[in-house]
């Protein structure tokens, strides 16, 4: 039973209904079936974190934290970005501590973005950008990343561009594609917002999750782009612990007054005994600096183990993803292959129409290699076991 109310509403957001999220993971559970579809890790994070926030809350440290995070913690990620990219942000002025990525991508699109303002996007995309940038009153902008290979078309980006635009929203290395940002990418970005007020929100929340002994070209390597982004990481992806919800955001000074201001509102602070874990945890560089390596040994298993199945891998430059291209042997939409996998086969994936507002499907669908081996090696074994249709 539900309690029915008699209040008349009006939804903002239209479009967002039961997801294929949700589809799928219901049918996943009624199906048991081995996931690899969410980006969630299924293994342990480091003991010494578990370790760190017990002794932060015996300490007595369950109280706010500052609004814009423990001072500590944002030197660390100071000095992390300054070594690794080469721009250093104003501790006081320019880093903040966020619930989660997510929440820097709200308080960011929320404090930046007008009513009437443009934002323009690339899909397939991460599924909040654009009911975010809805629920400010502006307009989200899908450009399409070119397939197969999911390439930005920088023309096409040229031509979307109006004196509206107020902002670009970049992910990389991306998900669910796998496709990392060239130096090519950071000029041509660089050459299009020179001379405007466009703001670049960069979500890098896989910077260290980047293969093949590749660079991370975020905005922060970039000074001229630096200088106009706003830049988004989660300490969920990075430290294995996607429940603990505490995330950054850095920018220069005037974004970042009107970040905060968001902030404030939304969640004043971010939890405080996770927050003296990581800065803690963060003296130690290999906790970052080993986790390309250690992702790179996932995507090489998981691409081993499917050799033998039918489906066509595409690669994987970083993040926790790869897609798989089944168009040589079967005309089925994504959302049935993906349906077949979970009731026949017992895996489930996630259909890249998904990250689509269109729903374009491509048939491909997207393998999480954030798993155990164990899971990664059940998961292979019952794609293997799939027939062409
Ligand atoms: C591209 C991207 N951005 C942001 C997030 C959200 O990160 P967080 O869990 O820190 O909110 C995710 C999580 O899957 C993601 O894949």
């Amino acid at each position: 039973m539900t309690l029915r109310s008699s209040v008349r509403t009006r939804t903002k957001l239209p479009d967002v209904g039961t997801t294929i999220f949700t589809v799928i993971g219901q049918l996943s559970s009624q199906h048991n079936a081995i996931n690899l579809s969410q980006g969630a890790p299924n293994f342990a994070c480091d003991a010494r974190l578990v370790a760190g926030v017990t002794r932060a809350m015996e300490e007595g440290h369950n109280q706010y934290a500052p609004m814009t995070g423990l001072r500590a913690l944002k030197e660390r990620i100071g000095d992390k970005i300054a070594d690794l990219y080469g721009t250093r942000y104003d501790v006081d002025s320019e880093i903040l501590i966020t619930a989660s990525a997510s929440e820097g991508l709200y308080s960011a699109i929320s404090g930046l973005v007008h009513p009437g303002d443009e934002v323009i996007y690339f899909e397939p995309s991460f599924d909040s950008y654009a009911p975010i940038v809805r629920l400010q009153g502006a307009t989200p902008v899908a450009i399409k990343l070119t397939v197969p290979d999911f390439t930005v078309n920088w023309d096409e980006v040229r031509a979307a561009i109006t004196p509206r635009t107020r902002m670009i929203i970049i992910n990389t290395p991306h998900n669910p594609s796998g496709k990392v940002f060239s130096a090519d990418d950071l000029q041509q970005l660089a050459a299009l917002t020179r001379n405007t007020d466009i703001v670049i929100l960069s979500d890098e929340v896989y910077e260290h999750v980047v293969f093949d002994g590749e660079p991370h070209h975020g905005m922060a390597t970039h000074p001229q782009l630096a200088e106009r982004s706003v830049i988004i990481s989660s300490f969920g992806k990075t430290f294995h612990v996607t429940g603990w919800r505490v995330g950054y955001c850095v920018a220069p000074a005037e974004l970042m007054d009107e970040i905060c201001k968001v902030h404030q509102f939304l969640m004043f602070s971010a939890d405080t005994p996770m927050q003296y874990a990581f800065a803690e945890h963060m003296n130690d560089p290999q906790t970052w600096l080993a986790l390309s390596a250690f992702y790179q040994r996932k995507r090489d298993l998981l691409q081993t183990l499917l050799a033998e199945s039918p489906f066509r891998l595409l690669p994987s430059q970083g993040s926790f993803f790869l897609l798989a291209d089944y168009s040589h042997f079967s005309d089925e939409s994504d959302s049935e292959m993906v349906k077949r996998l979970i009731v026949d086969h017992g895996v489930a994936t996630i259909p890249l129409s998904a990250f689509y507002a269109d729903g374009t499907d491509n048939k491909l669908i997207r393998l999480s290699f954030a798993k155990d081996e164990a899971t990664l090696r059940a998961g292979a074994a019952a794609l293997c076991q799939v027939k062409p249709r």
